[in-house]
C-alpha cells in the first residue's frame, strides 16, 4: 500500500509546520507526518522550513539567532491566510515528539542545514530519537547528503533517504551506495520506470510534493512506496476509494 506522509504538517489547510497541522495529520488518517528542523541560538531543534522566520511568521531574521523561547513568542500562522487559526507557535521536535507517543504516525524529519552549518544537528536528532526509542519511526531526509551519512554512521538503525530534485541517472545504486533505503525525489525529477526499478531494487520511493489528485492516481496505481502531499484527506479519500 503507498503510504501518505503529510507535508509540514497538513500545510494545504493548516499552517506549515505548527502542532495543528500535525494533528489534522493524525485527524484524516495520514501514515506519517513530514517537517522540518533548524537549529535556534540556544542549540533548540525547532520545527519551521526556513532559515529566517519571515515568510512564515510574525518575526523577522535567522532562526540561529532566536532562542526557543524568543521563538516560540511568535505567531507561527501570521501569514496564513485563514480566521480559524489564531495562536500556532513553532514546535521545537522534542514537543513533537511528546505527541508522537499517542499515535502510531511515521515521522519524517527533513534536516535544513543545506544553506546553514548547523554544529551537532545530527548528534543531537539522533540523541533525541533514542531517547524516545523512536528508531523504527523515524525517517531522515536532507538535501544535504554528507548530513544524512552522518546520521547513519552515529546510529544505522535509523533509516536515511536522500532528497533531490534533479533527474538523476540510476538513484537507487546511489541510494544503496549511502546505506539509505529510500529515494525522496521532487515528483518532476522521477519517471514511472525509474519508481519501478527503485523499487525492484529494493529501495523505496517517496516523491513530493504530490498535490493534484492526477499526481496522486499515478503514484497509487503504481503501487508507489509512498509519497508527501499538503492534502492529507484529498490523498486518503483517494486510497481508500480505489480499495472498493
Ligand atoms: O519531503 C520533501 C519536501 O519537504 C522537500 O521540500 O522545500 O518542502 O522542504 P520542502
Ligand atoms: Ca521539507
Amino acid at each position: 500500500m503507498t503510504l501518505i506522509f503529510a507535508h509540514r504538517g497538513s500545510a494545504g489547510t493548516h499552517p506549515e509546520n505548527t502542532m495543528e497541522a500535525f494533528y489534522e495529520a493524525e485527524r484524516v488518517r495520514a501514515d506519517g507526518i513530514e517537517l522540518d528542523v533548524q537549529l535556534t541560538k540556544d542549540g533548540e531543534m525547532v520545527v519551521i522550513h526556513d532559515e529566517t522566520v519571515d515568510r512564515t511568521t510574525n518575526g523577522k531574521g535567522f532562526v540561529k539567532d532566536y532562542t526557543l523561547k524568543e521563538i516560540q513568542k511568535l505567531q507561527a500562522n501570521f501569514k496564513f491566510k485563514s480566521k480559524l487559526f489564531k495562536k500556532n507557535r513553532v514546535p521545537s521536535l522534542r514537543e513533537v515528539f511528546q505527541w508522537l507517543k499517542g499515535n502510531d504516525l511515521l515521522c519524517n524529519i527533513e534536516l535544513k542545514n543545506s544553506i546553514m552549518d548547523y554544529q551537532g544537528l545530527e548528534e543531537k536528532v539522533i540523541g533525541l530519537i533514542k531517547e524516545f526509542g523512536y528508531e523504527d519511526r523515524i525517517i531522515i531526509s536532507s538535501f544535504n547528503h554528507y548530513s544524512i551519512v552522518a546520521c547513519y554512521r552515529l546510529e544505522p538503525a535509523v533509516e536515511i533517504a536522500p532528497l533531490y530534485s534533479s533527474r538523476l541517472f540510476m538513484p537507487w545504486i546511489y541510494a544503496q551506495s549511502i546505506r539509505a533505503k529510500a529515494i525522496h525525489p521532487n515528483l518532476k525529477a522521477i519517471r514511472d520506470e525509474m519508481i519501478i526499478e527503485a523499487m525492484n531494487n529494493g529501495i523505496g520511493v517517496r516523491p513530493y510534493t504530490v498535490n493534484k489528485v492526477d499526481q496522486m492516481e499515478r503514484l497509487l496505481n503504481l503501487g508507489c512506496t509512498a509519497f508527501v502531499t499538503d492534502y492529507p484527506e484529498k490523498a486518503w479519500n483517494l486510497r481508500e476509494n480505489k480499495k472498493g
